[in-house]
């Protein structure tokens, strides 16, 4: 089974989908099978990154079930063998009004890709789409600039998923957008609260919920000078959610990248001796030590 890593941000334009971008090619250079799934509902652009401008086959084809299976709709990306894409498509109304079961379906074929890895391109923003695509994954990446407003805008995001993962583990799924929409659980202790309101058995559900979620930082166009908080990010999801982030790299500001969009080629491939790429080889190293263990 393939380990899945999804990458998600809140805030729009951090960088998500190079990093995932950059990342997959330096996987699969690594050896590892990897199958690369644009879930940017609404804004799938990961393809563009690879200069796939008319794919065969995208997810919407899985979704409306012209193609059965997830594996049909991932497309060979011919200079790296070892590298799959699967195109997101953000044109229809039916890819973004996904409904659950279509959603559950999704997720279930996810899971089953003959690749080691899947890595998920979640889109920007906080629908619900965006924070169960993210909450999917095996290990998550938290993909932010050192602008503050992207800083907090991460942190609400991490925190709008954790909540409504735990919530999902004992409250019916109908139920979960009517109390979100009316309540702000400002930390993980007022949910486990509700937990116990409901039950012991409740209570153990939610505490099991958040197990194994550690999610990492990627710090993205940073600039010489201008460091980010990680530090109190850190300690904000220690405190309110009870969540261990870790660090696993910073990604400076660098043409080079902008310089490869152009060539509709990722940066490690088009100027691996970059300073943005030597960062992702970096990355690329911490994840596989943080994922081995598991393939
Ligand atoms: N390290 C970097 N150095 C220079 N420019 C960068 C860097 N990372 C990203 N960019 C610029 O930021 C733009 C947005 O990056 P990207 O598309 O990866 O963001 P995103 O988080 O996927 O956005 P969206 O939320 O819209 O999907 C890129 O087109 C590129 O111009
Ligand atoms: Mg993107």
């Amino acid at each position: 089974m393939a380990v899945i890593v999804s990458a998600g941000s809140g805030k729009g334009g951090t960088g998500k989908s190079v990093v995932v971008t950059n990342l997959a090619c330096l996987l699969a250079r690594r050896g590892k099978r990897v199958c690369l799934v644009d879930l940017d509902v609404g804004g799938a652009n990961a393809h563009v990154l690879f200069g796939q401008f008319n794919p065969a086959v995208t997810l919407t084809d899985f979704l409306s079930r012209r193609v059965t299976t997830l594996e049909e709709a991932a497309i060979p990306f011919s200079p790296l063998k070892n590298l799959r894409l699967i195109v997101g498509t953000g044109e229809t109304l039916k890819t973004s009004n996904m409904p659950y079961a279509t959603k559950q379906r999704l997720i279930r074929h996810l899971s089953k890709l003959s690749d080691d890895i899947v890595l998920i391109d979640v889109g920007a923003g906080t629908s619900f789409h965006a924070l169960d695509f993210f909450m999917l994954g095996d290990y998550q990446l938290c993909v932010t600039t050192p602008d503050p407003t992207a800083t907090l805008d991460l942190y609400r995001f991490v925190k709008l998923a954790v909540v409504r993962k735990v919530l999902s583990s004992f409250v019916s799924y109908d139920a979960i957008s009517g109390m979100l929409a009316e309540r702000d659980f400002k930390t993980i202790e007022d949910i486990f609260g509700l937990a116990d309101e409901a039950g012991t058995e409740s209570r153990r559900k939610a505490a099991k919920a958040l197990e194994g979620f550690y999610p990492m930082l990627i710090i993205n166009q940073a600039k010489k000078g201008f460091s980010v908080n990680a530090k109190r990010l850190e300690q904000l999801m220690s405190e309110y959610l009870g969540v261990k982030l870790e660090k696993l790299g910073t990604i400076p500001t660098d043409p080079a990248v902008e310089e490869s969009i152009r060539f509709f080629m990722p940066v490690c491939e088009a100027a691996p001796n970059s300073p943005a790429s030597k960062a992702l080889f970096s990355i690329t190293d911490k994840l596989l030590e943080r994922i081995s263990g598991e393939m």
